[in-house]
């Protein structure tokens, strides 16, 4: 996700431009965010799953991002959120495949994606922006009315 000049990330500001812009997108079918709760803790957000870029038509397709709090990796809980999304979008919205991207090194998201049951497409060069340059990614999909 980029930044514009002179503004971050990390501010309540730019935090809530980012819910409103995803609420918006909401309202208009094309994205389902969540985040992740810990409620033994304050209720604090410890990661997110999100479907975006929701196509309907003859494609019936999502994109599917995550993330979990680094300090609570290894705990099964990016696997559980990966599924959750993926039974939400064959369910609740029918639709027909899900894809994912990975940095190739990302072994983690690669094994939750395998253990989800997605399937490797192939590698995509400088297909997303990650920390400042254009980096290839493996492309996974899930048919999920196969
Ligand atoms: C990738 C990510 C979502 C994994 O979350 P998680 O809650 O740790 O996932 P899980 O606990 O379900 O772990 C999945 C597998 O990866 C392994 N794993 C998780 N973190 C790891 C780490 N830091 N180093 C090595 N292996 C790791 C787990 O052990 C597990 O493998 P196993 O089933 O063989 O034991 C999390 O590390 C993350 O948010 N990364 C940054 C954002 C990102 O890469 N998002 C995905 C974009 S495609």
């Amino acid at each position: 996700m980029g930044t514009g000049a002179g503004r971050s990330l990390f501010t309540p500001r730019h935090q809530l431009d980012i819910i409103r812009a995803k609420l918006a997108q909401h309202s208009v079918g094309q994205e389902v965010p969540w985040v992740l709760v810990n409620r033994d803790d304050h209720a604090y957000i410890v990661g997110a799953v999100t479907l975006t870029g929701i196509v309907r038509g003859p494609f019936l397709n999502a994109n599917l991002g995550y993330w979990v709090d680094a300090s609570l990796n290894r705990r099964g809980i990016g696997a559980a959120a990966v599924r959750f999304a993926t039974d939400h979008a064959r369910t609740e919205l029918g639709l027909h495949r899900v894809q994912a991207a990975t940095l190739l090194h990302n072994e983690p998201s690669r094994k939750i994606l395998k253990r989800a049951g997605f399937r490797e497409i192939g590698v995509a060069p400088q297909y997303l922006k990650i920390a400042g340059r254009w980096q290839d990614h493996l492309l996974h999909q899930l048919v999920l009315h196969g």
